[in-house]
């Protein structure tokens, strides 16, 4: 593919999640030396298809497919070491090799215990609340404190020891030496702590400023893709003013296969929405958008997108206040579907004429260039726009 200019890139999701992220980090990481996951935890599902074969990754990095890569589990995330032992068990056998920091938190049996007390945001029960509660309030436990191998069987301590290492120092080095680095956002925008649909969202930055906490570096000439599928889909509990609960929604959930890569929960589905989408663009600073999953549409008559929210009849951008969020009406723009099968085409001038027709409205409406289009689950099924 072949990326000349530009030395490293950031892949950030711009509505609820599963936008398709580790497909697209997963095709990038091709051209990067190094592929880091900077926030989250085991609550992410990222699922890869190479070859017609699905593999799903929590907590490595989306580029683990590539042989000769370095994949680096950073400062800002929260690791459950069972999870990641289980993970890295499960590899193909030439994988890339993994750095794990030594000042990331760590997850503790009491940390799953205690969510699951906690059931009403409907969150994925991977201990990752707890744990970033405990680290903000100055009681977790990293990696470099002797402490964490108590909690765990030595089996276990003896698997991840070797993996533990200063990952701020190896990335630093790496930034010194110009090799590029590509950066995993997990999550989404929308599920961010501080800029999310608050107190419906995860524990940690998932927008832009996640990044240079989450890894103690800066980044220059910093590409940042925001990833964002051709409709909406949301897990677990929380306003959702697009959703549809009718015929398209369905179509969307079973056609696109809506299911939560780590709890198998049934995704909620609904039309794009523009008003978010820009919003999280914004947050982000995004140079480009990955439109994913446009292949899922066709079948649909008519297609709506939502251009504006109204308040108390008054216009509105995402509001912070949750229950005006909820009592926010979209407007909608129809624009004609489409029935042909998308999925083999190889050029944006090679689609039909409505779906080229919405993705440029999309492109109008968020005020960002789609580069790349998701067509498809496999590695290849993206068309690069130029
Ligand atoms: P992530 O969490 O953002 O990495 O996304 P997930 O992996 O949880 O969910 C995206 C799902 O859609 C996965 O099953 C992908 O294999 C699949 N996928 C990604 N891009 C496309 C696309 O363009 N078309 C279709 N049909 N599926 C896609
Ligand atoms: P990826 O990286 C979609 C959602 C949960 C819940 C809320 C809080 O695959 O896009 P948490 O366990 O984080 O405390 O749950 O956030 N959530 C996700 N939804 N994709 C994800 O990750 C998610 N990670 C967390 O469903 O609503
Ligand atoms: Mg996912």
């Amino acid at each position: 593919m072949g990326y000349p200019q530009q030395m490293n890139t950031a892949i950030i999701g711009l509505q609820w999640g599963d936008e398709g992220k580790g497909k697209l980090v997963d095709l990038l990481s091709e051209d990067h030396e190094f592929i880091v996951r900077f926030q989250g935890g085991a609550n992410a599902g990222h699922t890869i298809v190479v070859d017609d074969k699905k593999y799903k990754l929590h907590l490595i990095p989306s580029g683990i497919l590539r042989p000769q890569k370095k994949c680096v589990i950073s400062n800002g995330v929260v690791v459950d070491p069972k999870i990641l032992v289980n993970e890295i068990k499960n590899l193909p056998e030439n994988h890339a090799r993994i750095y794990l920091s030594d000042r990331a938190h760590v997850i503790l049996p009491e940390h799953i215990e205690k969510e699951n007390k906690l059931t009403h945001l409907g969150t994925t029960k991977k201990g990752i609340g707890p744990a970033y509660t405990d680290k903000v309030s100055r009681s977790g436990i990293r990696f470099c404190d002797k402490k964490w191998v108590e909690y765990f069987d030595s089996d276990i301590v003896r698997f991840l020891s070797p993996y533990i290492c200063d990952t701020r120092l190896l990335l630093q080095e790496a930034l010194e030496k110009k090799e590029s680095i590509l950066f995993e956002g997990a999550q989404a925008t929308m599920l961010d702590i501080d800029h999310g649909t608050y107190p419906y969202v995860t524990s940690s930055n998932t927008s832009i400023g996640g990044l240079y906490t989450g890894t103690g570096i800066r980044p220059r000439d910093l590409k940042i893709i925001g990833v964002a599928k051709a409709y909406t889909t949301r897990v677990g509990a929380g306003p959702f003013p697009t959703e549809d609960t009718g015929k398209a929604g369905i179509h969307m959930q079973e056609v696109g296969q809506e299911f939560g890569t780590t709890t198998g929960r049934k995704r909620r589905c609904g039309w794009f929405d523009s008003v978010g989408v820009k919003y999280s663009s914004q947050i982000n600073g995004i140079d480009e958008i990955a439109l994913t999953k446009l292949d899922v549409l066709s079948g649909l008559n008519d297609l709506y997108i939502c251009i504006n929210y109204l308040l108390n009849g008054k216009q509105k951008t995402i509001p912070s206040n949750l229950e005006d969020l909820q009592n926010c009406i979209p407007v909608y723009t129809q624009i004609a579907g489409w029935h042909e099968d998308i999925s083999n085409v190889k050029t944006f001038n090679d689609l039909p004429f409505n779906v080229r027709k919405y993705v440029d409205l999309l492109e109008e409406l968020v005020k960002a260039p789609i580069t790349y289009i998701g067509v498809g689950a496999g590695r290849d099924k993206i068309i690069k726009r130029c």
